[in-house]
């Protein structure tokens, strides 16, 4: 059980007030006397983010006011967990019931800390549910979103093809999942031609892991995460700051772990798969070279224009495995493209699908998550980017522009049309720390693509 909550308190929790600066004025009002001149000496003004305790005569805090700026933003609850002391407090403002869901992901959100390297503060403070039937689902939900972010933290020296394995295979043990995987030449010789060329330059040889879960009779859904360990970009190497933070290119892998996890533990109704090709792009004598041509498992061959965008070499010899068996679903994530980033920043996570009205669904659950997601165009014409003089098609569009695109229009060509597929091209990292959101990776569209699979499939 995740430290961060009770179901019961042994003598009274200390309430939490949530205060916009809108209604603030016409709350201090309502205060007694006492607690208004605390109030007003901390100069407390609602701010976004800002905390004031209040104590009782004998100075043990005997309410906590969070300040929510213009709106009641959940995430702003991350705030309190770091900084206040020990003690057992509950949410007093009246909220809706989601909101009230949100307030107490967001409490346990703020408590992550990756600490395999260095020692952090204990945090203690702890939150008494209002309604302890929560507690199941947002330990699940935390300690996945946890769980997904030390694997993108992890540097590589330690979460390297190899090991990425070793954290699926734990995974799907802890279910009782079928897992396996192809390692070095198997890939070759059980034909993912391309997983292994963008793989093999490294000392860690590439491999795919593909896990399998549930009833065969459930509908198939299958997931694809992208696991470049290490994306040094190969030939084409990466600018050292472009290089920087390529621990986390195999965010996607464990993106597609941690809702396989939220899957298998709540027993949804699926026969679920999940693919993960695990490389590292690294640079040798036997690297893969701009100019070379794959044929890849579909037998489509591709012109390596540039070896940085081997994301979509790898997860197209994985989508190809996927789509051969026909599932009622495909998604896949991947830190795939800095042009994602360019056009929606690090918050927003590119969605790309062929279906608009699935699209559009799962966008709508994202904001109900507070996962914001938006759709993107899967616009036929840009295919043209893509064309090559010698294969069928190249791997990356030099053009410079709609580079999110090309790559979802690149997959694209390896998923057929009559299969619903979701494609997410994700940052998974704080740039700077946040409430809730410390520097480091971060896990997106989780909570929605459960919710949206709980919807779809656990109609009983
Ligand atoms: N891992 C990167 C994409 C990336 C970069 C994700 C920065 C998040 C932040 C990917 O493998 C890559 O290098 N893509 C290239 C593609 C280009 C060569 C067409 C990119 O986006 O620059
Ligand atoms: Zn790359």
């Amino acid at each position: 059980m995740l430290n961060c909550f009770v179901t019961q308190a042994q003598g009274e929790a200390i309430p939490i007030e949530f205060l916009t600066e809108e209604n603030f004025e016409s709350w201090l009002k309502s205060q007694d006397e006492s607690d208004r001149s605390w109030i007003l000496a901390t100069a407390f003004k609602a701010k976004q983010g800002t905390i004031c305790l209040v104590p009782d005569t004998k100075a043990h805090i005997k309410k906590v006011l969070l300040g929510m700026g213009s709106s009641l933003d959940m995430q702003t609850i991350s705030q309190l967990s770091a900084s206040l002391p020990k003690g057992i407090y509950y949410f007093a403002t009246a909220l809706s019931q989601q909101q009230e869901y949100l307030a107490n992901l967001f409490w346990g959100l703020g408590f992550y800390q990756f600490t395999p390297y260095k020692k952090f503060p204990s945090l203690e403070a702890q939150l008494k549910l209002n309604d302890p039937n929560h507690l199941s689902k947002l330990e699940s939900l935390i300690s996945t979103n946890f769980l997904v972010r030390d694997l993108i933290n992890t540097p590589t020296e330690d979460m390297g093809p190899a090991e990425l394995a070793e954290a699926a295979i734990k995974i799907a043990e802890e279910f009782s999942a079928d897992a396996k995987q192809l390692i070095g030449d198997e890939l070759l010789e059980q034909g993912f031609p391309a997983i292994h060329m963008v793989g093999r330059a490294s000392d860690h040889a590439p491999r795919l892991i593909d896990i399998r879960w549930g009833n065969p009779r459930h509908p198939k859904v299958t997931l694809v995460g992208k696991g470049v360990c290490f994306d040094t970009g190969g030939l084409d190497i990466k600018s050292s700051s472009g290089m920087a933070l390529m621990r986390k290119d195999m965010a996607g892998a464990a993106h597609v772990l941690g809702l396989a996890r939220l899957i298998m533990a709540a027993q949804l109704p699926i026969r679920l798969r999940i693919l993960i090709p695990a490389v590292e792009n690294a640079i040798s004598g036997d690297a893969y070279r701009p100019g070379d041509i794959i044929r890849t498992r579909k037998g489509i061959t591709v012109e390596v224009t540039n070896t940085d965008a081997e994301g979509r070499l790898i997860l197209c010899d994985a989508l190809a495995e996927a789509a051969t068996e026909k599932p009622d679903l495909i998604i896949d994530i991947a830190s795939l493209t800095g042009a994602a980033k360019v056009a929606l920043g690090t918050e927003v996570t590119a969605l790309f699908s062929q279906n608009d009205v699935l699209a559009k669904k799962i966008s709508e659950t994202g904001l109900k998550e507070a996962e914001p997601i938006w759709p993107m165009p899967l616009y036929k014409p840009y295919r043209r980017l893509l064309d090559s003089n010698f294969a069928d098609i190249i791997n990356a569009s030099m053009s410079g522009y709609a580079g999110a695109i090309t790559a979802a229009l690149f997959l694209k060509e390896f998923v057929p049309d009559d299969i619903d597929w979701l494609h997410f091209d994700i940052m998974a990292w704080n740039m700077a720390n946040k409430p809730g959101r410390p520097e480091g990776a971060e896990a997106v569209t989780l909570r929605s693509l459960f919710s949206y699979l709980q919807e779809r499939y656990n109609k009983q």
